[in-house]
């Protein structure tokens, strides 16, 4: 939620600044601004939507200077608006921020007493008149924004200038994601890593409390007690070109396509089918501790949330350990039973989610060990947990999740194995088959990825729909909530996921002509048709009967799937506890081609942002 970057150092900097800011607008596309210090002072330029639309306005008007924040918002108080967007300029002083401060009303009752006058509705303005008060006062910058920062209640990442010293960059991070760039002879500051990849591949990551001083020759950096901290510098192995499109029309597309090679990041190095066991780099679990886990409590949000119900099928089938998801949001704040035998999964994509990491501290702090699905190296679910399992996705831009997802499944199916090893519940023999079904996962998901023209021809016969339903069974329920979503999310098609088995106890009443409903009625494995696949088949006949017009996702070779459906797409075969990595992937290209039809913007959705780290 809302994009931050700054520079420091011997270039002009605001064309610079944009270019950071292209590659964050996948955090918040409601307004974007510039503030750059040059000979004349500090010179703002903001406006409202996306930043093309900042971009337009800085032809002719672009600031000269070698110091500059810039921002990309998300909104939360106040309408987007140029008023409204960041830089916040107030004196001599401009701030960005990410966050929300919770006693900016008061604070501002006060200022405004005092005489001060504010020109938007949102919190950030209150930290430009804050720190333009302690500086008159007679305090530096990096002091006049501690006082600042003492006053105020909530999250922020802050990134701040001022003309009375115009040679730093002052930063501060409580909740809010924040990395500083390391550059010969300049340094960087971003919400993200992309935003200054094309500098620098030597980042630090804040840790919350952080304090920093930035100038072009280093960077100072004191911790949340105040004391001067060594910054350990990370060597990034993302290059700049992976976060680029690559002749694809959007990213999303892009990602879909990606997912083999993701996957085989994913799994490389880990599984080995020659010793039928996982080694999991970054996860310290042993035989010891695996034995002591009474319960597996997952937490997430959204796609991560579809992910974790697979995990759970996962864990529970190979590992016989019992297994609780929970949507963060709900997990927070009811009184869950977590104790030190309780093993707590948070899955994320950004590590960054606010309600998946306060519910991560919560399930820690009442005891329980700490494992994190992650992609993003070093993210703060990261840094806060017992044991890490990252997923080699790289860096996922498009709002909507896709190679995350199909990651996330890979990364829960490798623990699953690990765990059963470790429990004596999975025989090498057997943990050697699933191994050898995840290693030829790449060349399916290729495979599968092959039928995107028989895809998009059914995309666009029903992108006109107005309304869609997805049903699964079993491993494949979680892959109908996964396609609603999907499609909701970037065509504005309303879109509901059911397990198909409850579709008699309300949700038929809605299918008629004009209800598409698309069934994954896959085989539940290469040797047998499978108890979910006769049940789906019968629910299938139940909405054809009604006259609903059906879209299957069927196995490759099946025969009778075809004949019921109006339109079928064939789907490679495997282990049935992987094959939602398969069938997945012709939702999320059927959205896709929905919404581009459509000419919905696909990779930033209206009223989303990708990484939400705000409650
Ligand atoms: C949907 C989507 C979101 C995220 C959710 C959690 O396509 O991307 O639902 O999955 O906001 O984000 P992470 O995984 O970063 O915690």
């Amino acid at each position: 939620m809302c994009g931050i970057v700054g520079y420091v150092g011997d270039e002009e900097c605001a064309s610079l600044l944009v270019d950071g800011l292209r590659k964050l607008e996948y955090r918040g596309y409601d307004s974007a601004g510039v503030a750059v210090m040059g000979k004349n002072g500090l010179h703002v330029v903001r406006a409202k939507g996306k930043l093309k639309n900042l971009e337009n306005k800085l032809v002719g008007e672009m600031p000269q200077g070698t110091i500059g924040i810039g921002h990309t918002r998300w909104a939360t108080h106040g309408k987007p608006s140029d008023e409204n967007a960041h830089p916040h300029k107030y004196g001599g002083v401009a701030v960005v921020h990410n966050g929300i401060i919770e006693n900016h009303l008061e604070l501002k009752e006060e200022l405004q007493k005092a005489g001060h006058k504010f020109t938007s509705e949102t919190d950030t303005e209150i930290f430009a008149h804050l720190i333009q008060n302690e500086i008159e006062k007679g305090l530096d910058l990096p002091k006049a924004v501690r006082a600042a920062l003492k006053l105020v209640r909530g999250t922020y990442a802050l990134a701040v200038i001022s003309e009375k010293q115009p040679d730093m960059l002052v930063v501060s991070k409580n909740a809010s994601p924040l990395v500083l760039g390391i550059g010969e002879g300049a340094n960087y500051v971003a919400s993200d890593v992309p935003a200054i990849l094309a500098h620098t591949r030597d980042v630090v990551y804040l840790e919350e409390g952080d304090f920093a001083v930035i100038t072009k020759k280093g960077i100072e950096l004191t911790g949340a007690n105040g004391q001067a901290r060594k910054a350990e510098v990370r060597r990034i192995d993302w290059t700049p070109t992976m976060a680029e499109k690559n002749g694809h029309k959007h990213f999303m597309h892009k990602e879909i396509h990606e997912q083999a090679r993701a996957l085989t990041d994913t799994i490389r190095g880990r599984a080995s089918v020659e010793e039928g066991d996982v080694f999991l780099d970054g996860c310290h679990l042993d035989a010891k501790i695996v034995q002591g886990i009474s319960k597996i409590q997952i937490v997430a949000c959204g796609t991560s949330w579809h992910a974790s119900l697979t995990g759970k099928l996962m864990i529970e089938t190979i590992a016989k350990i019992p297994v609780e998801v929970d949507l963060a949001s709900e997990f927070r704040y009811r009184e869950p039973l977590v104790d030190k035998n309780t093993l707590c999964i948070a899955v994320s994509q950004s590590g960054e989610t606010a309600d998946t990491l306060g519910s991560f501290r919560e399930a820690k702090a009442r005891g329980a060990r700490g494992l994190a699905i992650c992609n993003v190296v070093g993210s703060a679910i990261a840094r806060e947990a017992d044991d890490v399992l990252y997923t080699h996705a790289g860096p996922e831009i498009g709002v909507a999740s896709t190679k995350a997802f199909t990651t996330q499944l890979a990364a829960f199916f490798l623990l699953a194995v690990r765990l059963g090893r470790l429990r004596g519940t999975l025989s090498a023999d057997v943990a050697r088959n699933h191994l050898e079904n995840l290693r030829e996962l790449p060349g399916l998901v290729e495979r599968t990825l092959k039928y995107e023209d028989v895809i998009k021809a059914a995309a666009y016969k029903f992108s006109g729909a107005r309304d869609l339903l997805f049903l699964g069974r079993g491993p494949q329920y979680p892959v109908a909530l996964e396609g609603a979503l999907k499609l909701k999310e970037i065509s504005y098609i309303h879109a509901e996921g059911y397990a198909a088995g409850e579709m008699k106890h309300g949700p038929i009443a809605l299918i008629d002509e004009n209800m598409p409903v698309m069934v994954l009625a896959v085989r539940d494995s290469a040797t047998e048709a499978g108890v979910n696949y006769e049940k789906i088949l019968g629910n299938l006949q139940e909405v054809k009967a009604r006259g609903g017009r059906v879209i299957a996702i069927h196995s490759e070779g099946d025969t009778m799937v075809p004949k019921l459906a109006e339109v079928s797409i064939p789907c490679p075969q495997t282990n049935p506890l992987l094959m939602p990595i398969l069938s997945v992937i012709p939702t999320q290209l059927f959205s896709y081609h929905v919404a581009d039809h459509r000419g919905t913007d696909v990779d930033q959705p209206r009223n989303l942002a990708k990484s939400v780290t705000v409650e």
